[in-house]
């Protein structure tokens, strides 16, 4: 599956995730309780947003096969873009950061077109989403439709919406806007996002 131009979001699986989702869990949830007090805040409004790290900062090995699927999976978006633009760069790199929505909180809308790390400013070229646990009403993601101002012509609510299943994974152009509902469960939603970004290098 390819992210195109007028296809923007791709939704797939991480083919791994039974294999993966025991120790990614463990990971962040240890992280929870040992930084929460320390969590960045950006869209969420409450629970806990890791740093934005590499994978191998979070120093536990599934998040490094996380992320190598990953870019197997962007691969071919990687190609369709080198395509469509000769001045692509040829490296990429990818930052992640893990999330945890308990009872009632929600991400206000956001999107990931560029990203700041100290002083560097990089663009982003795909953004995703996996998701690790969901339980039942824990918010499902909304990416308001890009076409509005056809909205007068169709009766139907042009907004694309995921109900998040485990273990799949969604990829999207990052400017893609999007928001998380409000977890009305009293159980923790769990989900690690990503930017893969052009480094400029070879
Ligand atoms: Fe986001």
């Amino acid at each position: 599956m390819i992210l195109k131009k007028e296809h923007t979001i791709v939704d797939t699986r991480i083919d791994r995730h039974d294999d993966l989702k025991g120790g990614l869990l463990r990971n962040i949830l240890s992280m929870t309780q040992l930084e929460y007090a320390n969590s960045m805040m950006a869209s969420n409004q409450g629970g806990y947003h890791s740093k934005y790290q590499s994978p191998k900062d979070f120093y536990c090995r599934e998040f490094q096969d996380l992320s190598d699927e990953i870019f197997e999976k962007c691969k071919p978006t990687l190609e369709y873009l080198k395509q469509r633009d000769d001045g692509l760069p040829f490296g990429f790199d990818i930052e992640m950061w893990a999330n945890v929505n308990y009872q009632d909180d929600f991400n206000a809308i956001h999107n990931h077109t560029r990203t700041r790390n100290g002083n560097i400013d990089r663009e982003v070229l795909i953004s995703g989403i996996y998701y690790l646990k969901v339980p039942e009403n824990s918010g499902r993601i909304v990416f308001p439709s890009e076409l509005k101002f056809m909205k007068p012509f169709f009766k139907r609510n042009m907004d694309e919406v995921y109900k998040p299943k485990e273990g799949q994974l969604l990829l999207f152009y990052p400017h893609r806007w999007h928001a998380v509902e409000p977890n009305l469960s009293d159980e923790q939603r769990i989900s690690i996002a990503f930017n893969l970004v052009a480094t400029h290098q070879q």
